[in-house]
């Protein structure tokens, strides 16, 4: 019998030390925060993706009072980016999300995004994979007011995958 580990690599930074072209995918994250439909959970996520020719698209939350109807950020984002650019590789997933509960009155909107990063769920992981398998590695920077986490690809999420039947 063999064992094996599998690691994944995360970098962890602060958003100040990103390209500034990260930087503008994780302020078009926290932007994307702004069209969220989040009137049941009162957390508003956004996804921003960079596309192979440059371009962002932008993703938020959308909720729904039959609770499984709604669909996260990531996956609005991500389908959103293969229905309007189909076939195009996209590049790299900024994420952020931000809530006011149990959280202090009156603060700046910046400080109400999470202090750690948030990931994906496994659904939006999964999805992500599929666009991953086609076209090329998708680096996920996930946003937090204390530390940002970067890896490499969606399967370093998404370890024993299923990609093909
Ligand atoms: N949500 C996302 O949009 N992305 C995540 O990575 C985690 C959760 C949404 C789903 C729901 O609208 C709300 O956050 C609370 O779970």
């Amino acid at each position: 019998m063999r064992e094996f580990k599998i690691t994944t690599m995360v970098k962890e930074c602060s958003v100040d030390e990103l390209s500034k072209e990260d930087r503008e995918l994780v302020d078009a994250a926290k932007e994307a925060t702004r069209t969220s439909y989040a009137v049941y959970s009162k957390f508003h996520v956004g996804a921003a993706i960079r596309m192979a020719d440059g371009s962002i698209v932008k993703g938020s939350n959308q909720e729904n009072a039959a609770y499984p109807s709604g669909l996260c950020a990531e996956r609005t984002a991500a389908f959103y980016a293969s229905a309007s650019h189909p076939g195009m590789a996209m590049k790299k997933i900024a994420i952020a999300a931000w809530t006011k509960l149990r959280m202090p009155e009156n603060l700046e909107w910046e400080d109400y995004f999470q202090a750690n990063p948030i990931s994906p769920c496994g659904a939006c992981r999964q999805a992500l994979l599929e666009y991953e398998a086609a076209y090329g590695p998708i680096e996920v920077i996930l946003y937090g007011r204390e530390k940002t986490y970067i890896l490499p690809s969606i399967s370093s999420l998404l370890p024993f995958s299923f990609t093909e039947f």
